[in-house]
């Protein structure tokens, strides 16, 4: 553990603020013979759901001028599979990092379902909602558009759970601290922002979309300035610890996200692109707090106004 990195977010302790993102980070197995994941603070799990998904139709993942698009369509295992190979893995083979285990349904009964089976597992510290998806046909963003829904998902997880639970909400909000409020009433612990913001890519050769699913969720570099500000705005309505994430590139975007309120930051596309350059990120924040003489707690929410 690097001395002044340390975080405190709803009772669990982040050796460092530096998480990978849900979907880029799949269940940690896959990435542990690219990167150190020893080095991080922790990672968010691809999406659980309660039956197995295969997700949405080739080409799922596409490259443009801004970023990245894709629609993975939330495949995944399933929570059985999860439960038996995945979370037990995870148990044996990570040990500073904090793990969540991101969770989807295409019902708002689901998420507590995914919840309630896997909340004894192993492996795991916390929950992450994704009630902002931008490319699956049911089950997405609507969640955290609708109150009702919102507030069904939440209590729902909640009844089965006593460990932290962060609610994931898009930056395509018009009111984005408002549903933080909400989601907090409802039970949330925490709030994760921003997901990917729905988008699409022409093949023009083809005259169709690029992605096989039609519209994705575009994530990169683009997305550093929107999530930003969703976190400061996050940070002004609730007093609940944020996670941020969008575009994080370097140790300065993840202060950036730090400074507006952000008590952790995960990386998801620029990780995926270079699988050591989370761990050189958190070198370089440790390098920068010692020449500041600061911790990264406190500079949670230390932003000043302009
Ligand atoms: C390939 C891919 C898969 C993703 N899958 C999930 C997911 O399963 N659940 C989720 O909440 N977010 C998912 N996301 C969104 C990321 O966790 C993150 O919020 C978003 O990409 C913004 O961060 P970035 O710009 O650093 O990638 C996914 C993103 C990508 C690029």
């Amino acid at each position: 553990m690097t001395a002044g990195l340390e975080v405190r977010a709803c009772g669990l302790t982040f050796p460092n603020p530096v998480l990978l993102a849900a979907g880029t980070a799949a269940y940690g197995r896959e990435l542990a013979d690219v990167m150190s994941l020893e080095a991080l603070g922790g990672f968010v799990t691809k999406a659980v759901s309660p039956e197995p998904r295969s997700g949405a139709p080739a080409p799922r993942v596409g490259d443009f001028g801004g970023g990245m698009i894709n629609a993975v369509g939330l495949a995944n295992p399933g929570m059985e599979a999860v439960k038996r190979e995945d979370l037990p893995w995870i148990a044996a083979h990570v040990h500073a990092p904090r793990v969540l285990v991101n969770v989807v349904g295409k019902v708002a009964e689901d998420f507590g379902t995914v919840v309630a089976h896997l909340d004894d597992a192993p492996g795991f510290q916390g929950y992450e909602l994704n009630v902002s998806c931008p490319n699956v046909k049911q089950g997405g963003m609507e969640f955290g558009a609708d109150p009702q829904a919102l507030h069904a998902v939440i209590a729902g997880a909640r009844a089965h759970t006593k460990k932290p639970l962060f609610v994931k909400l898009s930056p395509t909000l018009p009111q984005i601290g408002d549903v933080a409020k909400r989601a907090v009433d409802a039970g949330a612990d925490g709030i994760t922002v921003i997901n990917t913001i729905p988008g699409m890519v022409v093949d023009v050769e083809r005259r169709r979309p690029l992605l096989g699913f039609g519209s994705g969720g575009v994530s990169g570099p683009g997305l550093l300035a929107v999530g930003v500000l969703a976190t400061w705005r996050v940070k002004q309505a609730v007093a609940v610890p944020i996670i941020g994430a969008g575009g994080v590139q370097s140790a300065q975007d993840v202060l950036q996200f730090i400074l507006a309120g952000a008590s952790c930051v995960a990386i998801g596309t620029a990780a995926l692109a270079d699988p050591k350059l989370p761990a050189r990120i958190v070198r370089d924040l440790a390098r920068w707090c010692e020449r500041e003489g600061t911790t990264v707690a406190e500079l949670v929410g230390a932003l000043k106004s302009s």
